[in-house]
């Protein structure tokens, strides 16, 4: 059972995610509209990532019998100077994701709430590999800087990625 608190946090944090999402979902529009169709794939897939870790909550919500209230969810940017200016936004903003979940543990440890604890595990990990996929394109396109053949050869990598649903990791 979920302190009442407690359950308008995650319901504040589907709200999250799912701004994300829509960041992610902007940012590809973005990247396919300049027929960058690899970083298009690469944003779409973090935005079915960012409605997955939603559902995740909303799942969870659920099972412990709270409410799920969703919230209004804001308009994103719309259009970027660059790829590299996405990315270094993408980096900000799960910098300040990641500053929520941790809010979110503290409030957990401070109710005594252990399941909730032990489920935001799984995020606060899951943090640590957004911050630096973000990092690591950022840095790649800081190498490529104006380079045409390496934004093609980095959109050829960018084209692989796969979205995996949480429920098949685990
Ligand atoms: Fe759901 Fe990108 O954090």
């Amino acid at each position: 059972m979920l302190s009442k608190k407690m359950g308008d946090a995650l319901n504040g944090q589907i709200q999250w995610e799912m701004f994300s999402g829509y960041i992610y979902l902007a940012m590809s529009a973005n990247c396919d509209s300049i027929g960058l169709k690899g970083f298009a794939n690469w944003f779409m897939v973090q935005y079915k990532e960012e409605m997955d870790h939603a559902f995740k909550m909303y799942n969870y919500l659920l099972e412990q019998g709270a409410d799920v209230e969703l919230l209004a969810i804001d308009k994103p940017q719309q259009s970027y100077d660059s790829p590299l200016q996405m990315f270094e936004v993408a980096l900000e903003h799960e910098q300040g994701v990641t500053k929520r979940i941790n809010d979110l543990v503290d409030l957990a440890i401070s109710e005594k709430d252990h399941a909730t604890q032990i489920f935001l595990q799984w995020f606060v990990t899951e943090q640590v590999e957004e911050e630096s996929n973000a990092n690591e394109n950022i840095d790649k396109l800081k190498l490529i800087k104006d380079n045409p053949g390496g934004l093609f050869m980095m959109d050829k990598d960018l084209a692989a990625r796969v979205f995996t649903p949480i429920t098949a990791e685990e």
